[in-house]
């Protein structure tokens, strides 16, 4: 009885893990086990050995019972270390900061645009990128044999559908989607597609702003008050524009303004082409053939148009050299837009 007591301790104190102490726990207290067979033993006894023999073993019993507890909880409490140890954390490490993105520099300055714009009262339309031959040079007064067309100039789909090439497409669109109706007071935001060669100032795919207003008795002097307007407004007092007359076949008379090159203040350089000035916008009289044609009076109303480059905007604004870098996607440009939010 004093070995299995003594030798039980023993097999309790070695046991390294749960697993261990188990299997020993079942060597000695299962129905099978040292402690019931000594039990079992118990009814070859006579009958006045008996209780003394049967307190004997409850004893070694229940000592081998609180052996077990008391090894239990201490290798339960080493796993616990052992875990606590694999799943430490390191309190003094900085956490991952999220990464915050910024707004492309293009959205920050057709969304400066268009609220500039909303706030003299402009609708926003837009209009789809893939458009019809009809919209696009048709309505604008473009007809099929206009060197405008060139295939050089322009991305056919086919012979009706093409990418369209200026936002002019919206602008037509949306004069006939008005039926006649004044006053149209628009401005048309949107990707446009010309067959150009790629270099620091021109794309072949770029943003567009068109800005379109019919009503009674718009001129020249509207036109003119609105893009002085917003030429301050987007490059402040030091900057300085200038009107040339030109030609665009949807417009008449039609102008170009040009803004000072802001890398060289006008004295010449690589990004003005030597010529101080950078174009900015084409504008005009919206020609009477495009009212017409949208169902308008031209003898009745009248209408002025313009066409803005979002990239030159942006190159001017931020200073920047070549316009691929708006298209590169190259995170150490990209974050510096993240104050101009
Ligand atoms: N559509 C012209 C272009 O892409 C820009 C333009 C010029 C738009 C004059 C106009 C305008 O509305 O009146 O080059």
């Amino acid at each position: 009885m004093e070995n299995v007591l003594k030798e039980g301790l023993l097999a309790i104190e070695a046991c390294q893990n749960l697993g261990d102490l188990q299997n020993v726990r079942n060597e000695y207290l299962s129905k099978k086990g040292l402690v019931t067979q000594l039990m079992g033993k118990m009814k070859d006894l006579p009958a006045e050995d008996k209780p003394a023999y049967g307190a004997q073993v409850n004893q070694i019993k229940q000592s081998l019972e609180a052996a077990f507890k008391l090894k239990e909880e201490a290798l339960q409490e080493a796993a616990f270390d052992v875990q606590l140890q694999k799943g430490k954390i390191d309190l003094s490490l900085p956490s991952a900061m999220p990464l915050v993105g910024t707004l492309h520099p293009l959205t920050i300055v057709q969304t400066e645009i268009e609220q500039f714009f909303m706030g003299m009262g402009y609708l926003v339309k837009e209009g789809p990128e893939v458009e019809l031959d009809y919209y696009n040079f048709e309505r604008a007064n473009i007809p099929q044999d206009h060197p405008a067309r060139d295939m050089q100039d322009t991305f056919y789909i086919n012979a009706e559908w093409l990418l369209r090439t200026h936002t002019t497409a919206i602008q037509t669109r949306t004069l006939e989607a008005y039926k006649g109706e004044i006053p149209v007071k628009v401005i048309c935001p949107g990707k446009v597609f010309r067959k150009d060669d790629d270099d620091a100032t021109h794309s072949h795919q770029f943003v567009q702003i068109e800005g379109l207003v019919v009503g009674d008795k718009i001129s020249l002097a509207d036109l003119k008050g609105t893009l002085e307007l917003l030429a301050r407004h987007l490059f402040g007092e030091a900057r300085v524009i200038r009107f040339r007359p030109s030609y665009f076949q949807f417009t008449e008379p039609s102008v170009e303004v040009d803004v000072s090159c802001h890398i060289c203040n006008g004295k010449g350089c690589p990004t003005c082409k030597q010529s101080g000035w950078i174009e900015i916008l084409g504008a005009g009289m919206v020609h009477p053939n495009v009212l017409r044609m949208a169902g308008f009076d031209p003898e009745k109303v009248s209408g002025f148009a313009f066409g803005l480059g979002v990239e030159r905007v942006a190159l001017l604004k931020y200073g920047i050299d070549d316009i691929r870098h708006l298209y590169t996607n190259d995170l150490r440009f990209l974050n510096n837009f993240r104050r101009f939010e």
